[in-house]
């Protein structure tokens, strides 16, 4: 059913987020008739645009970023019918508001607004102030904040402060484009309706659980970006620790948001701090040189910045994480992410405990279940069999029991911006994160960043489109653990 009328208010609308994701997402759900026609998109940005000349290079972000298929003329004609544009710079008070204020003013004062901030975070909290002193906040008006909130947990609490302000917590809405994907909401529903797997999940039976987010892009055009952010900020400190708080929380007593953001909170207090002594022992930071993906070359990560750019950010991270639980025990959470790596994939693996005891010739493999995010959504477990040629005893053969989930559902995988644009609207904050989680989160984070500034482990080169340097096997190989290629 279509979601109650609205406005939604980006800033930063001439960006590539709101080009690449929000436009594209907000189509969809257009399409698939869950956006009202008297709902507007109203970008706003700095740049002196014209209604019309938005409206083009909205046009274009739906060619270039809706699969041909999807973009029925028509439908695309109407949709764009909804954008609007107004230039405005929102960090400052000034006369630019007056356009925006009338914009907003030819709707019922009850509509729902969604305020979209798509900007330097630095930004966020005065922007919040100059909308609550134009007067533009009122009961039905929600924040969302893009990642990332702030680089370090100070930072953090000042944006959030600034926000906090202006807009109560149930009406900020911090965005892990993670969670609006289908195969992460999946972890709970594959946990909690399935006994089979929930009575197992624990260090009882579970060796140790690999969480990788691995991508073969470079850092593109982001460099100024993230070379002041690197791959914990980036990807670790946000997406992977959600993740991992979907793996290893306890069973939440409903599926209410704060229900569910308590069990998750749970789990990032009892991460096991790593501090600055000890990096060298639980992290390994990297960084890509050039490399080959077969007969094109590939540059290294400095001549990516730009002419005689240096730099120590990382844009490889693989950490040794620990859950500090009843359940878990020190059952290691193996954390991986990085750029330029051989193949772009997100999954998670849990790698069961081997028989303590084996009647067979060759002792079986422990079980293994991979919970693939993307691409290829879908979940296997390898089990042990009988090999079926003959021989003259019971030999076994390793095979999986698989589930890909576009075949098995026959359907297509949303972006995951389309859920959670519309949840904001909904004012549904369940894939939303808590103020109190990104704390934690940075509080985890934060003597790690400071280790490494100290320089307390070596950043380690890798070649592009490889998995990673060599280090990140040996952190796993103390244990006597391997990465997933690996094995
Ligand atoms: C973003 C990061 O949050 O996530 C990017 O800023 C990264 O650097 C992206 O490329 C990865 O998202 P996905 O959905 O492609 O895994």
């Amino acid at each position: 059913p279509p979601v109650d009328i609205f406005d939604y208010i980006v800033f930063g609308a001439t960006g590539d987020l709101t080009m690449r994701k929000l436009l594209p997402a907000l189509y969809y759900r257009y399409r698939d008739g869950q956006i009202p026609d008297e709902a507007r998109i109203i970008g706003t940005a700095r740049s002196p645009l014209s209604r019309a000349d938005f409206q083009g290079r909205a046009e274009k972000a739906l060619h270039n970023f809706v699969k041909p298929a999807d973009l029925d003329p028509d439908t695309a004609r109407r949709f764009l019918d909804l954008v609007h544009y107004v230039s405005l710079n929102g960090a400052e008070a000034d006369s630019t508001w007056p356009a925006l204020k009338s914009l907003l003013a030819e709707a019922p004062a009850d509509r729902i607004r969604v305020y979209y901030l798509a900007t330097a975070p630095g930004l966020y909290g005065q922007i919040c102030e100059n909308l609550s002193n134009q007067g533009l906040v009122t009961e039905q008006s929600r924040v969302v904040l893009e990642k990332p909130i702030g680089t370090d947990l100070q930072s953090a609490n000042a944006i959030n402060d600034g926000v906090g302000r202006h807009f109560p917590e149930n009406h900020i809405f911090r965005i892990d484009h993670y969670l609006g994907k289908e195969t992460v909401q999946n972890l709970i529903a594959l946990r909690f309706a399935n006994p089979v797997f929930e009575r197992l999940w624990s260090s009882d039976a579970i060796e140790y659980v690999q969480i990788t987010a691995a991508e073969t892009v470079g850092v593109e055009g982001r460099g100024p970006y993230y070379d002041k952010s690197g791959a914990l900020r980036d990807m670790i400190q946000n997406h992977l620790l959600q993740v991992l708080c979907l793996v290893a929380m306890d069973p939440p007593g409903s599926l209410e948001a704060d229900s569910l953001r308590n069990e998750k909170l749970k789990v990032l207090h009892a991460l096991r701090p790593i501090t600055p002594d000890d990096v060298a022992t639980y992290t390994v930071r990297g960084q890509y040189t050039c490399g080959k993906e077969g007969d094109k070359t590939l540059a290294g990560y400095l001549e990516d910045l730009g002419e005689d750019a240096t730099s120590s950010t990382e844009t490889f991270v693989a950490i040794r994480a620990e859950v500090h639980s009843w359940r878990w025990g020190a059952v290691p959470f193996y954390l991986r992410s990085g750029k330029r790596m051989a193949e772009k994939c997100s999954e998670i693996v849990i790698q069961f405990k081997a028989a303590p005891w084996s009647i067979f010739a060759t002792k079986p493999p422990a079980n293994r279940l991979v919970i693939r995010i993307q691409p290829d959504e879908g979940v296997t477990l390898s089990v042990s069999t009988k090999d079926p040629t003959p021989t003259d005893s019971l030999a076994l053969r390793q095979a999986d029991i698989d589930i890909a989930f576009e075949k098995a559902f026959g359907t297509r995988y949303p972006d995951s911006y389309e859920r959670l644009l519309l949840d904001v609207v909904r004012g549904d904050p369940v894939l939303f994160i808590r103020r109190d989680e990104v704390e934690a989160a940075w509080r985890w984070a934060d003597p790690i960043l400071q280790g490494w500034a100290e320089d307390k482990v070596k950043l380690e080169p890798y070649p592009a489109g490889s998995w990673g340097p060599e280090a990140a096997r040996a952190l796993l190989a103390r244990s006597g653990h391997q990465w997933h290629e690996d094995m």
